[in-house]
């Protein structure tokens, strides 16, 4: 698998703390040798998912195919290319914000469930793809952890999408002005993760 490390920005701001924990990640990847690409699910055109499963009919390791036609297949072509994910999304009432989980409830393409199952089953068993999650809230890292859904959704995406989560990285205290810049420290730890993504891949 080539080096390619997939960023996507779940936040409705370019600039915003999340933007900047993504890119600080994907730099990070990029010093260890990785190719990356970002992308902005703000800026996508991804539809609901419409509960119909056609995407979940067909047995198979490969994610079943949608009947829209939308930027999703887009962001998989480049997920196909990808040895690894980072993906960042605000907290918004107390889990990930809308746009991500449009964006995560498409992806019951990777998992076959057919009319009379009582439950889906995940497509891909084992990977070695890697996954970084990031998120960010006005309420301290410590309380997010415990009071907000997000972490647990953000681990969710990766799972479903056959990475698995190897940091997650909170801001929290993440309102208190306009423009929010990380800390030095959490900077350093995007860094350190971004790295950590790329080590050991082929
Ligand atoms: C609609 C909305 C709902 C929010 N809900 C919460 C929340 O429930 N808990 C919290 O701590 N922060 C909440 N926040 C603050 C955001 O999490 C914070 O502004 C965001 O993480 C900053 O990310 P950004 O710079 O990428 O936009 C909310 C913000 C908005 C706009």
């Amino acid at each position: 698998m080539e080096k390619q490390v997939l960023g996507i920005v779940g936040s409705y701001r370019k600039n915003g703390i999340i933007e900047a924990l993504v890119s600080e990640t994907l730099a990070g990847a990029e010093a260890s040798g990785a190719r990356t690409k970002k992308i902005y699910l703000a800026d996508m055109h991804i539809e609901f998912c419409r509960n119909c499963r056609r995407c979940t009919l067909e047995p198979g390791e490969s994610p079943g195919e949608c009947v829209q036609s939308d930027d999703f297949d887009a962001i998989m072509d480049e997920w196909s290319k990808s040895c690894a994910l980072v993906i960042g999304a605000p907290v918004n009432f107390f889990n990930i914000n809308a746009i991500t989980r449009r964006f995560m409830e498409r992806l019951v393409c990777f998992s076959y469930w057919p009319w009379g199952q009582f439950a889906p089953t995940m497509r891909l068993k084992k990977t070695s793809k890697r996954a970084v999650l990031i998120t960010a809230s006005a309420m301290p890292a410590c309380m997010g952890h415990v009071f907000t859904g997000a972490p647990r959704a953000l681990r969710l995406i990766a799972k479903t999408m056959g990475a698995r989560p190897v940091r997650t990285l909170y801001a929290g205290m993440a309102a208190r002005k306009e423009h929010m810049v990380p800390s030095d420290r959490l900077i350093r730890k995007a860094r350190e993760a971004g790295r950590r993504l790329v080590a050991g891949q082929q």
